[in-house]
């Protein structure tokens, strides 16, 4: 029988220190510890969690060549979310004091299929009950494991998706699951037969693109596609769960798809619009047709129609890369920066290769 070696994590400026094996990645160990670091992806695409070694010699594992280039590995610089330790190890991250910011420890859950319904064209919404209260804030997202025999016989891989419900339905998590041709769990596995009783292993949660309470300006939130389900989980956490004066004053909801086909969960939104007339607005966008109720064109140009100016406010901005980069040039053009931008791009194993969007301005 091998013996898994552990060794020791120290995570500067902190000091704080984890106990990490051999075969875990440091942010996993960090993470399950309470140790909060910073990450988006966790897939060594985003570049989110990078840090440097300061003593001691970590595996880089399966970093992407965009994420972590040559010459920052040259420089001590590695993914916690993929590098593991071959011995002690000194890590100095970047970790901000942002109050907030989730501290739920990760930890594993088994979870039973209870609902799978399409919502929209190629879009599912799976409901799963789990074998206890998943902590979570508003807007993150759990990995899901991928069962060996889908994955080519691989144990540990793991897709992500994002809770479309809110922080006080602990035990019922619902995900929003959109079809990508060739993928693994999505099409190998959600499209392809998941059904009522299934068992799922879900590990979580992650993520730091989370509703700010402490913000209370008015936040404009800009869903494309599953995009929605996090922002699904801020805006009824805000609307239903809140304090009053706690959070945004006003949410303002830009969902964006081609055709009404592909717009899922319109009439809650409607509902939530007539529920709080004060205090939410819907506009859900077509960029591919035009039908009565919607507005017609990208997401982003009906953002800028609205809006003379969006100084003063807060925005939060989820759905695939290019459609994210595109509204945050919208919102700098309108006086909303980055500093108030909250944004999550939905990076799949394809960025790996053709690299993840990011720049040193933008907040993940
Ligand atoms: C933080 C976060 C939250 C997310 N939340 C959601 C959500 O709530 N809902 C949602 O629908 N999506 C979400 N996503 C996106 C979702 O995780 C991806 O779309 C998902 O990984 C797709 O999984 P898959 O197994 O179906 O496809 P994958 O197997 O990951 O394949 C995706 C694409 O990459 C290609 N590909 C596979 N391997 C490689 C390779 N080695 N090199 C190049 N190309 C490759 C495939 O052919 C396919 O086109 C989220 C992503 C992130 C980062
Ligand atoms: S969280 Fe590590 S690269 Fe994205």
């Amino acid at each position: 029988m091998t013996v898994t070696e552990s060794y020791t994590v120290t995570i500067e400026p902190i000091g704080a220190e984890v106990t990490c094996r051999e075969d875990q990645t440091i942010l996993d160990a960090c993470l399950r510890s309470g140790v909060w670091v910073p990450h988006s992806c966790t897939h060594g695409t985003c570049g989110t969690c990078k840090a440097e070694v300061v003593d001691g010699d970590v595996d880089h594992g399966e970093a992407s060549s965009f994420a972590l280039m040559d010459f920052e590995r040259d420089e001590g610089k590695t993914l916690l979310c993929v590098c593991k330790p071959r011995g002690d190890v000194v890590i100095e991250a970047d970790i901000d004091a942002d109050e907030d910011l989730p501290m739920h420890p990760v930890d594993d859950y088994r979870g039973t299929v209870v609902a799978v319904e399409d919502v929209a064209e190629g879009i599912r919404r799976v409901v799963v009950e789990l074998d206890r209260d998943l902590a979570f804030d508003a807007g993150q997202y759990m990995a899901w494991q991928i069962p060996a025999a889908l994955a080519g016989g691989k144990e540990g891989v793991t897709r992500t998706y994002s809770m479309a419900n809110a922080p006080s339905q602990p035990r019922q998590v619902e995900f929003n699951i959109a079809r990508t041709p060739g993928g693994v769990c999505s099409d190998g596995w959600v499209f392809a037969g998941l059904d009522v009783g299934d068992s799922v292993e879900l590990t979580g949660p992650y993520g730091r693109f989370v509703l700010r309470t402490s913000r209370n300006e008015p936040a404009v939130l800009i869903a494309g596609g599953t995009g929605l389900a996090p922002i699904a989980g801020m805006i009824k956490r805000a609307l239903r769960d809140l304090d009053p004066g706690e959070g945004p004053k006003h949410l303002s909801l830009y969902q964006g798809a081609r055709t009404q086909e592909r717009l899922y969960d319109v009439e809650l939104f409607r509902g939530l619009e007539a529920q709080f007339p004060d205090r939410f607005t819907y506009r859900p966008c077509l960029s591919e047709e035009s039908a009565e109720g919607f507005a017609a064109g990208m997401v982003t140009d009906v953002l800028a129609a609205d809006h003379e100016t969006l100084a003063g406010h807060v925005a939060y901005v989820c759905g695939p890369p290019a459609m994210v980069e595109a509204a945050q040039r919208t919102l700098m053009g309108k006086r909303c920066f980055p500093r108030d931008t909250y944004r999550e791009e939905f990076l799949d194993e394809s960025n790996r290769t053709s690299g993840g969007l990011r720049s040193p301005l933008i907040k993940r």
